[in-house]
């Protein structure tokens, strides 16, 4: 089956897929002829689907996705920009929350948004670990404090730089710095040799931070974990990642306790505009 198939009566040759293609591997052979790929296409195509989802005319079809397949944008559900700014200024890092479980279904709901994000060639390469039951979360918590008492020990700068004296002493009173009394956590591996795997994994994983107050939930970056998760051989060893992966990013998620009220400040942006030649 050819990779590419386009709706001969459909098609109004006005080339927009020719000039959105990022591989450019689509042209008019002649004038007049319907867009088609050039040879050796097949092989640096992405998969993107940019061909089939910009065609205003619905004429374009690629083996991996037919344009009825795909979801039209629906425009009543654009936001204003006002929207906009006010929900990526509101996201937070929730650091404490309701002991209520969260349903397998809304978990599964913020992943497959996460798989949104863009990713290097579109290579879509991470994969998902949910750690869902608390035991199994305290087990990480355990590890995680067991390695920061080796950095201690062993007087890393690391420990310095994380106050891990201070986070032993709170687990040992019993309170969770780690994970913050998360009940589940989201862990996102890759294959370590893919060059994009970390911009890939932080862009996943920043969809489904941003995705998640949407159905009620809260999540935070679990700093330390994913710090423990790539140096500390047992816990390497304890997460069983396929051969070659690594662990590039993870989150802590729940239903947060507290609502926020108001929108903190941030720096403002150091900008440097620069016009004209030098
Ligand atoms: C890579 C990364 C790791 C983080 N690790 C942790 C963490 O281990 N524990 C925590 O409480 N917050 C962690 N955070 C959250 C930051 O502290 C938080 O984003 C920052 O204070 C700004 O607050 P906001 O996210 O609510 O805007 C992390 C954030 C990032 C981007």
């Amino acid at each position: 089956m050819a990779l590419i198939r386009v709706d001969a009566d459909q098609c109004k040759k006005d080339g927009i897929c020719i000039e959105t293609c990022p591989l450019a591997i689509l042209e008019f052979k002649t004038k007049d002829a319907l867009p088609t790929m050039i040879r050796g296409g097949e092989i640096l195509c992405i998969h993107c689907g940019h061909c089939v989802a910009v065609c205003p005319h619905h004429a374009m079809n690629h083996a991996a996705m037919q344009s009825g397949d795909c979801p039209p944008i629906r425009k009543e559900l654009s936001i204003s920009s006002e929207q906009a700014e006010q929900f990526l200024r509101s996201r937070r890092s929730i650091r404490v929350y309701k002991k209520t479980t969260v349903d397998r279904n809304l978990l599964t709901r913020l992943i497959h948004t996460a798989r949104h994000a863009p990713s290097g060639h579109n290579t879509q390469p991470v994969e998902w670990i949910v750690i869902y039951d608390r035991d199994q979360v305290r087990d990480l918590i355990k590890l995680v404090i067991d390695w920061m008492r080796q950095m201690v020990k062993e007087n890393s700068p690391m420990a310095q730089m994380f106050h891990m004296a201070r986070l032993i002493q709170s687990y040992e009173a019993g309170s969770d710095r780690i994970f913050r009394g998360a009940p589940h956590l989201i862990i996102a591996h890759c294959p370590q040799a893919l060059r994009t795997s970390q911009s890939s994994t932080i862009l996943a994983l920043s969809y489904l931070e941003l995705m998640a107050p949407a159905l009620g939930l809260g999540t935070c970056w679990a700093g330390y974990f994913m710090a423990a998760s790539n140096l500390y051989p047992p816990l390497i060893h304890a997460l069983k990642l396929p051969q070659g992966h690594a662990v590039f990013g993870a989150m802590m998620v729940g239903y947060p306790k507290y609502r926020y009220h108001r929108l903190p400040l941030r720096k403002q942006p150091a900008i440097e505009w620069r016009t004209g030649r030098t």
